[in-house]
């Protein structure tokens, strides 16, 4: 039987999800869903992850498992296709987590980028928390339970799937051949891989206060991308405009800064929005050349921008209008999907236990090996 191509992949619940989710990961995912490619496909909640760095705030995580589970069906994930299920309820992922852990080393998780850049931002008092440095192990089980063969992740993530290969190596050379190799899918587009935010800095993040969020309102919408970057020395419509440069701050410092709505129409627009809501240009390349020539004014740019997110928004508020009106069903979807993440689990988690020599009760010889032994 060829090898069954699996998905896993998912997302802490800390806040609602926005357009560096949708560019980064939920749009891709909603293809890879309706491709037919796929033989089963996993979408965790990843509560518990999200409590390694919340363990005093439980009340926010508990608040937007909810809000994650709508932003995912009103995307178009649909639970005939996808199991959407919360990583705390499925007590396997904790088990093989810990079980992972012998097969690292402190050394190998303190040079993790990833982990650093958040350390570096989180600044915790008094100290990491011990779950929260182990966080990265904990992802390796999350996707090797299920035996994932695919994880569509943003390029952040990529430490975390090397960490993953290391550790299913290293436990197929131990215990035998029973875990999958994942692969990394990454978004396609540069301006994908990390969407920044409408004030330009590096990522669109909640605690910069610089998102977009897929259940903002058109109004709210269109206040942040009014509000948007973009060049800073682009002052009157005839000026040559910048797709990126650098200025100079108040400081005196030199300062690296891309165009943002430029960045986002990379990220959103196609050659039919143009056809749509902006005739006068055929596709990108031509806007951006009349832009850095002169002549064309951040509004129009805006504005251009604003059609377009809101053609690929409003599908997705009629879905989510619909869905609130309905919560008793969104939780099914995740009892039902936690069901069948629970079923695959276990009978991975057999293996592991079979392969470890920790399968005592599953054993049949176990207890007559021993009696051997002991007889004198
Ligand atoms: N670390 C991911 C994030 O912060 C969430 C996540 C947890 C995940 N476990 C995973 C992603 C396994 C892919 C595979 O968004």
């Amino acid at each position: 039987m060829a090898k069954e191509k699996i998905i896993l992949t998912g997302d802490r619940p800390t806040g609602k999800l926005h357009l560096g989710h949708y560019v980064g990961s939920l749009r891709r995912r909603v293809e890879l869903q309706n491709s037919g490619e796929f033989d089963k496909i996993f979408i965790m909640i990843a509560d518990a992850q999200a409590l390694t760095d919340n363990a005093d705030n439980p009340e926010k995580i508990r608040q937007n498992v909810m809000n994650v589970a709508l932003d995912y069906l009103s995307c178009g994930l649909d639970p005939e296709k996808t199991n959407i299920f919360i990583q705390s309820a499925v007590p396997e992922l904790t088990e093989l987590a810990f079980y992972y852990m012998n097969l690292v080393s402190v050394q190998r998780l303190q040079r993790n980028p990833t982990v650093k850049t958040e350390l570096e931002m989180r600044k915790f008092e008094g100290g990491t928390p011990t779950g929260f440095f182990c966080y990265p192990v904990s992802q390796a089980a999350d996707i090797t339970l299920f035996k994932a063969t695919t994880v569509p992740v943003g390029e952040d993530q990529k430490p975390m799937l090397e960490l993953t290969n290391e550790i299913v190596r290293r436990f197929n050379n131990t215990y035998g051949e029973v875990l999958v190799e994942p692969s990394i899918l990454l978004p396609d587009n540069a301006a994908c891989l990390r969407l920044p935010g409408t004030d330009g800095k590096a990522k669109m993040s909640k605690s910069l206060g610089n998102c977009i969020y897929l259940s903002d309102t058109p109004k709210e919408l269109k206040k942040k991308v009014n509000s948007m970057f973009t060049d800073p020395l682009h002052l009157n419509i005839e000026d040559p405009g910048h797709l990126k440069g650098t200025y100079t701050d108040a400081e005196g410092n030199e300062v690296a800064y891309q165009n943002t709505v430029f960045t986002y129409l990379d990220a959103f627009s196609c050659d039919e929005d143009f056809a749509k809501f902006l005739p006068e240009y055929k596709n990108l390349d031509e806007m951006k050349a009349h832009y850095q020539r002169g002549g064309l004014g951040d509004g129009t740019c805006k504005k251009f921008l604003l059609n377009i997110l809101n053609d690929r928004l409003e599908p997705i508020r009629q879905r989510r209008a619909e869905l609130e009106k309905n919560i008793p069903a969104v939780y099914e979807v995740l009892k039902k999907g936690t069901e069948e993440a629970r079923r695959v689990g276990q009978q991975t988690l057999a293996e592991v236990r079979h392969a470890m020599r920790i399968d005592y009760f599953e054993d049949p010889t176990f207890i007559q090996e021993q009696v051997e032994k002991f007889k004198n």
